[in-house]
This record gives C-alpha cells, structure tokens and sequence, in this order.
C-alpha cells in the first residue's frame, strides 16, 4: 500500500529489501539500535525497513529528527496501534494508546500539572525546598543503610534491586502518599519485573508487526502480559482505597487530585474534551510505571560506570567533598557546584543510550521529510542512539569522557553540547518527567558517591553489554561497597 502513488516532486523512501512475510526481521536482529544504526550509514536519515509486512520509518542524525518532532511536530506526534501495547494500563494509557489528538493532549496537560504542583509542594520539614527534594533525600538516606546492612550481611549486593526500591518510592510517595519497605515482597515482585516489560515493549519486537507469532507458544509475552496484569492490579487497589476516603478539601497526593479532577469536571457541562474517569485517573498507571523503570535503570547504570572508571569515582567524591563537604546531604541547590558530577550524567545518558529509541510514534497524516513521501499512519522510529553516537556530532564517540561536556577549566559545564544529547525525545511527546527525573538522579548519585565508594567482586569483571529492551538494562551482577570514613575530614 505505501509503494503506490507518491506525489510528485517527492521520492521513494529508501531502505533494504524486504523477505516476504518477514520482511526485515532478520537484518534488524537482536540490537536493532546497532543495525538500524549501521542501516543509516548506508540509506542516510530517512530510510524505511519492514517489520513482518509493516513498514517502518526509521528516523536518525540531529537535523532531521529536530525537522520532524519540532518543525512538524504536529504531524509525528501520533501512537501506532500495536500488539503489545494494547496491553499496557488496559490500552488506556497516555505514553502508549492511539488516543484522539485532542484527548492526548488533555490528558498530557493534566499529568504535567499534577507532576509539577506535586513535586514542588513545600515538604513537611523546613530543610528541603520541596517535596521531591525531601523524599529523595530521604530514600538515598535510606537506600546508604540498606546497602551498608546488606554488605555486613551478605558481603555483596544486586544494585539494582536496592535503587529500584528507593526510586519506587519516591514516586509512590507523589503519586499514593506512601512508601514501601525494601523487603516489602509486593513492591519487590512487581518492580523486579520492569525487565520483562522493558523486552516486550521495546521498538521493533517482531509479535509486534507479525500477527502469526501471537498465536505461538511465546514466554515473554506471556510474562507482558501478567506484569500488566499485576501492575493494574496494584494501582487499582491503591486508588479504590482513595475513592473511599477521597476528600475534596484534603487533596493528599496525585491520584487525589486526580480524582478531584473528575469530580469538578461532573460540574463543569462546557468541559469541550469528553474523557472517562478511567482515563483521567488510569494517568497514574503511567506516571508511577515511567517513574520508576527509567530512573532506576539511569542510576543503576551510573553504578556500573563508577566502578568501570575508578579515577572518575575518585574524582567524583573529592568534587562533593570540596564542594558540599561531608557532615551535610547534597542538595539540589548543590549542582552549580558540582560539574563534573553534571558532565558524568550527561555522558552517562549519551554513552549508554539506555532509551535507544523514544517510544514509537506514528504520522497523522500524509507528509514528507528530507523530500521522500511518508504516508498517514506510518510507524516511526526514532534512533537516539544513533544521535548520541554520532561521530559527526561527537569527538570519539564510543568512549566514556565526561570531560567533553565541561569547560576548559573543568568549572563549568557546557550547554550547548548537554542539549546534544537526546534520551528524553524531542516537540510534542518529549518526556514530561525529565525535570523531575533529572532532579532525582542528581541527588540520589551526589548522596550515594559522598557516601559510599563501589568495587567489583574480585575475579568478576563487570559485563556492560546491554539487554535491548524499551529501556536496557546491564545485566543483574553483585558489587561490593565500602562506607567513606566520615573522619577524613
Ligand atoms: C515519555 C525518557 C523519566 C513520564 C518519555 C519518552 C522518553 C522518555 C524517551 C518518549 C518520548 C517520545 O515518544 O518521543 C525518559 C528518561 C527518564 C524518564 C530517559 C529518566 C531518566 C520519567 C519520569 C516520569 C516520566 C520520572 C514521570 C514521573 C513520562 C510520560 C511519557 C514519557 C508520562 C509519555 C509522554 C507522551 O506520550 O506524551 N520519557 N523518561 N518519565 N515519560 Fe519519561
């Protein structure tokens, strides 16, 4: 269907040629952020691949994805409907439904609202300047403990499996007023699962553009689908319990408001978006399942990088002791002071790429870019790894050097060349957690690196090959850490 008519003065996308029923699979792989990478270099920016019998347009290098999600952002904003994603919040989510423009836009602008009056709120004790800034502080607090006891105990630890637990709560305590115990099974059985979930919405999973393979035998979707299960599950009990003690004069947390939301919303009859109470309270499926999966893997992969380069570590914890000292936790009014620690987190986000690609986007109809023809209803896919592995845009790009983003002088960080780096997408669908998810790595890492000081298991070098997925993953692995002594002051 899309080989047909192209308008004139327009051309063909280019691409490789498809196997019948199949189409691509085979050369796409296993590491689609690699070869759909390589693809580029061969058929340039825009070029088209076929997944199963579904083309697919693949989007690299900086200008012409800026041309697409912010010049014509209006165009390539949409969701393609896929398998998998019928799945997720009963295919009653904001990140991945094929919601109507207008009701994704109103459901958007309520999960911002809600995010940000909830993350700036003044917090009960008078040291933080907000809410978010005390429950981090506050779960990284814990998170030293919990490791501290975890080394005495066991002499090793899974990092991720400790962070993912503090990262939880952080947004748990936003969006439900609560936390969870790092040994609390519920939590722990649902959070330890986001691998399984990461595998089967990641871009291009075959089950995905084949309908054959969904009537096969097939283990991961199968796992997708009891994670969603459970995960529903989870929030709709949490948010029954505050429909029954749900006060209008007492807004608690986010699914308070958003209850609230619905409520002012039966009084309003000129309300122009007609959306269901589902749809505005499900919001907190999304907000509490983005919350945690990405930024626990951003900082569980900041632990890998740490013990891969011990003179940055080193580095690191001299810049907080200088700069914050040791007898007080970091704060967010601390990162001025910090650029190194700005420089090692954006090269973390460049370097390992751990978003390859945004979630699928989808055109809303007929249009072009770069002069070839891309019809309504195209998939897209857009290549942050490919950005961020640019050799065009970045000296030695496969090397790991936080220094490329600081001044000369190491005093301050650069920008212009931060800005480079694309894991949060771009325009209309950009992440509408990234102020709070950048907030929150900063200080969980500052806490941590003042705190503690990680090495690998003698004999066990460190494997940092990662697992595709919608967000990859290092594989699980034990590390040891050893308390920084508070008299070296
Ligand atoms: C969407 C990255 C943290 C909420 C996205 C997208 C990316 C992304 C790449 C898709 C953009 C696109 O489709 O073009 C990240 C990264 C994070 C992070 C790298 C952490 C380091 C968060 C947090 C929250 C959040 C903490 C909420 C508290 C969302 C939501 C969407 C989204 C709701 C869907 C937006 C839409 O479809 O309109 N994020 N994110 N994210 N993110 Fe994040």
């Amino acid at each position: 269907r899309f080989h047909n008519k192209i308008p004139e003065g327009l051309r063909r996308l280019p691409g490789p040629k498809p196997l019948p029923i199949i189409g691509n699979v085979l050369e796409v792989g296993s590491k689609p952020y690699l070869s759909l990478t390589a693809m580029s270099k061969r058929y340039g920016d825009v070029f088209q691949i076929q997944i199963g019998t579904r083309p697919v347009v693949v989007l690299s290098g900086n200008e012409t994805v800026r041309q697409a999600l912010i010049k014509q952002g209006e165009e390539f904003a949409g969701r393609p409907d896929l398998y998998s994603f019928s799945f997720i919040n009963d295919g009653k989510s904001l990140a991945f439904s094929t919601d109507k423009a207008g009701i994704w836009r109103a459901r958007r602008k309520l999960a911002y609202s809600a995010l940000r009056s909830f993350a700036t709120l003044e917090g009960t004790d008078p040291e933080y300047s907000c809410v978010l800034e005390e429950h981090i502080c506050k779960e990284g607090k814990n998170l030293i403990q919990q490791l501290n006891t975890a080394m005495k105990v066991e002499g090793s630890f899974d990092p991720f499996r400790y962070i993912v637990v503090s990262v939880a709560n952080v947004i748990c305590g936003m969006c439900f007023g609560r936390r969870y115990d790092h040994h609390d099974q519920e939590l722990l059985s649902l959070v330890n699962l986001s691998d399984e979930f990461s595998q089967v919405a990641a871009s291009g999973n075959p089950a995905d553009f084949i309908p054959l393979l969904r009537f096969l035998p097939n283990k991961a979707m199968k796992k997708f689908l009891d994670v969603n299960d459970r995960f529903n599950a989870f929030v709709q009990k949490i948010v029954s319990e505050h429909y029954a003690t749900y006060d209008k004069d007492n807004i608690r947390d986010i699914t308070d408001s958003l209850i609230d939301h619905c409520e002012d919303r039966k009084l309003d009859e000129n309300a122009n978006v007609q959306m269901s109470d589902e749809k505005i309270v499900g919001i907190v499926n999304d907000l509490f399942g983005a919350g945690f999966d990405t930024v626990s893997t951003a900082l569980s992969w900041s632990v890998m990088y740490l013990v891969a380069n011990p003179e940055m570590q080193e580095r690191l914890y001299q810049e907080i002791k200088d700069n914050v000292g040791l007898d007080r936790t970091p704060l967010l009014s601390d990162k001025t002071k910090l650029p190194l620690l700005e420089a090692f987190i954006l090269e973390l986000f460049r370097h390992s790429s751990f978003l390859p690609f945004t979630i699928p986007h989808c055109t809303s109809k007929d249009t072009s870019l770069n002069g070839y023809f891309i019809p309504k209803d195209t998939c897209v896919f857009i290549n942050q790894w490919q950005i961020n592995h640019d050799p065009d845009l970045w000296k030695d790009p496969s090397s790991f050097n936080p220094e490329r983003f600081l001044s000369a002088d190491g005093t301050e960080v650069n920008k212009m060349e931060g800005e480079k780096v694309l894991i949060f997408g771009l325009g209309r669908r950009r992440c509408i957690g990234e102020v709070i998810a950048r907030h929150e790595v900063f200080l969980f890492l500052a806490i941590i690196i003042q705190n503690l000081h990680f090495h690998n298991l003698p004999g066990k070098p460190l494997d940092m090959t990662p697992e595709y997925g919608l967000t990859m993953k290092h594989k699980r692995c034990h590390l040891r850490a050893t308390m920084r002594a508070r008299s070296e002051q």
